[in-house]
């Protein structure tokens, strides 16, 4: 029997949810498979992802088909494909933090209560929703998580607020017989997991890093957003900690985002520099410049999250699957190599 649809909301289309819906078209159209990650997840294709709901609380957004809501101000991620029109309005969002003066200056804000997006959840019919909002807005991502909830739906939480790392959330998924998977989306191949990937590899040829550090520039609404001193900081500890996951007793590490450079639009340079020793204590010093864009660092990662949390879902799990958290995400309830988690993922939803 073939399976249905994996009925998706985002909430937040911002640069991350536009590259993935775009995605979602491109896959879905004939295109081949070359770029896709994996192609079947929990038996699932990329063209059993539909979007059925879609919230954001910048006017410039709301009230827009989604085809027109992916390209408006100030997203700045490529046009890839073209969208048709979908049919899917995107609808206020709810907002429950005073925002800091960056986001302050980018964002005209039109929203509602926790109840409209609950009851919006519920008509839309969703099986998942995928978290993509600006960092830093911790009591709405929480809001947004227990809307979910209440709604029956499983959720996907990209950003840096704990969510599927908080317990009390947890179990209230758990309760319910849904999922929650998070946090804080790690990219594709973006300094956090290039550093972790290297990590791995100089241990397997017998080298020994001592010390680390990345530094991280780009532009764009978050990039901006990050830099609110208390945003910068919190996000520089949850990446430096996501690295130490790979790392041995004894070695520093410092990796955090920098600074925000308004033509790298939604670009993020990368650089890492390694210190090593190896023969009788040699010095090894590896330096690294990565170049990569934000918005397709995350495609890849949220269709296979979102698959495999439907996958799990039907397989009967509930709360924080950490198979799917580990492989997908920064901020973990379990401590996991980067290299094991993709192995772990793997055999378990890519057969
Ligand atoms: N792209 C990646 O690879 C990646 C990696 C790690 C984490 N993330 C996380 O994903 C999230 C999105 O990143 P992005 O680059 O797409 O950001 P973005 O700034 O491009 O988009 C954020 C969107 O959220 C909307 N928004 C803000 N507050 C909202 C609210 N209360 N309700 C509904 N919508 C709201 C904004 O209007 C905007 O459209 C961030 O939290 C980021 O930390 C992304």
């Amino acid at each position: 029997m073939p399976k249905r649809k994996i009925r998706v909301a985002f909430i937040g289309i911002g640069n991350s949810a536009s590259t993935t819906i775009q995605g979602l078209f491109y896959y879905s159209s004939g295109r081949g498979d070359s770029g896709l990650w994996h192609p079947i997840v929990g038996g699932y294709g990329v063209e059993d992802i539909e979007v059925v709901a879609a919230l954001d609380v910048d006017s410039r957004k709301v009230g827009k088909d989604l085809s027109e809501a992916l390209f408006s101000e100030p997203n700045i991620v490529e046009k890839r494909c073209e969208i048709p029109r979908t049919g899917v309005i995107v609808e206020k969002g709810l907002l429950e933090d005073e925002l800091n003066p960056y986001l302050a200056s980018q964002l005209k804000v039109l929203k509602q209560d926790k109840e409209g997006v609950v009851e919006y959840l519920k008509k839309s019919n969703v099986d998942i929703v995928v978290n993509t909002i600006s960092s830093g807005l911790d009591k709405s991502s929480i809001a947004y998580a227990n809307a979910a909830c209440e709604a029956g739906a499983s959720f996907v939480n990209a950003t840096p607020t704990s969510i599927a790392t908080n317990p009390d959330i947890v179990e209230a998924f758990k309760k319910k017989g849904i999922v929650v998977v998070g946090d804080d989306l790690m990219s594709q191949l973006g300094g956090t997991a290039l550093h972790r990937g290297l990590v791995h590899f100089l241990k397997s040829r017998g080298i020994k890093p001592i010390r680390s550090y990345q530094l991280d520039v780009g532009g764009g609404l978050e990039t901006l957003n990050t830099m609110y001193e208390d945003l910068r900081d919190f996000k520089k500890q949850v990446k430096t900690s996501s690295i130490a996951e790979e790392i041995d007793e004894g070695w520093e590490v410092v990796s955090g985002t920098t600074d925000y450079v308004d033509f790298l639009g939604n670009n993020r340079v990368t650089y890492l520099q390694f210190t090593a020793t190896g023969f009788m204590g040699s010095s090894i010093i590896i330096n690294v410049n990565l170049r990569s864009n934000d918005g397709m660092n995350a495609g890849n990662v949220i269709i296979d999250v979102v698959r495999a949390v439907m996958k799990a879902r039907e397989d009967g799990l509930s709360g924080n699957v950490s198979d799917i958290s580990n492989y997908g995400f920064k901020k973990t309830l379990e401590k996991k190599r980067i290299h094991d988690a993709t192995m772990v993922f793997e055999s378990k939803y890519c057969k």
